[in-house]
């Protein structure tokens, strides 16, 4: 059984103090990720197991679309484009694999494996992310108090969607999404 949640209080995963808020407010959901992850492995049920898969989904498709419309256009104009490319080319692939896991009824053969790789690859992307990107923005002249208020106003925003109609639509990144995934 996986323990990435113990992760959260290790070296650059955790919170400081001197975090910007944009960051400490990626890291925290971050820790969310591991745990989560970590109650999808040591679920048993098929039924919890769609669930928490459906938590995941929606976690994930948030905190992606922050990340895609605010952080990294953000950060790649300052600089940082090798780790903010690296960074969509992984979210490409586990948008694909939660779009698959949301498709699926939860018994079929490959349910769980795809659930699996998907857990090991988004803790090793948000892994990264501590580790390599948020270090380097933390360095950068950013305005990060405006980009914190700009992600909390679409961070609300994409919950209240969801809470009305089960859904979050994020239009022009599904169609930045489209183009660069046309190939
Ligand atoms: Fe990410
Ligand atoms: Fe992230």
């Amino acid at each position: 059984m996986s323990n990435y949640a113990e992760r959260n209080s290790e070296g650059h995963h955790q919170i400081r103090k001197n975090d910007p808020p944009p960051i400490a407010h990626l890291k925290r959901e971050h820790h969310k990720f591991r745990k989560l992850v970590d109650r999808i492995n040591a679920a048993r049920a098929t039924a919890r197991k769609k669930e928490l898969a459906a938590e995941l989904h929606r976690l994930l498709a948030s905190h992606i679309a922050l990340e895609e419309e605010l952080f990294y256009p953000v950060v790649r104009a300052k600089g940082l484009v090798d780790e903010v490319n690296e960074g969509l080319v992984e979210h490409d692939i586990q948008r694909f694999l939660s779009a698959q896991i949301e498709a699926m009824d939860g018994d079929e053969e490959l349910y769980g494996t795809r659930l699996g790789v998907l857990g090991e690859m988004l803790v090793h992307h948000i892994d990264e992310e501590d580790d390599e990107m948020f270090l380097d923005a933390k360095r950068l002249k950013v305005d990060f108090a405006a980009l914190n208020a700009a992600m909390e106003a679409r961070e609300d925003e994409l919950d209240e969607e969801y809470e009305e109609t089960g859904r979050m639509s994020t239009p022009e990144l599904d169609r930045e999404v489209q183009q660069r995934n046309a190939v």
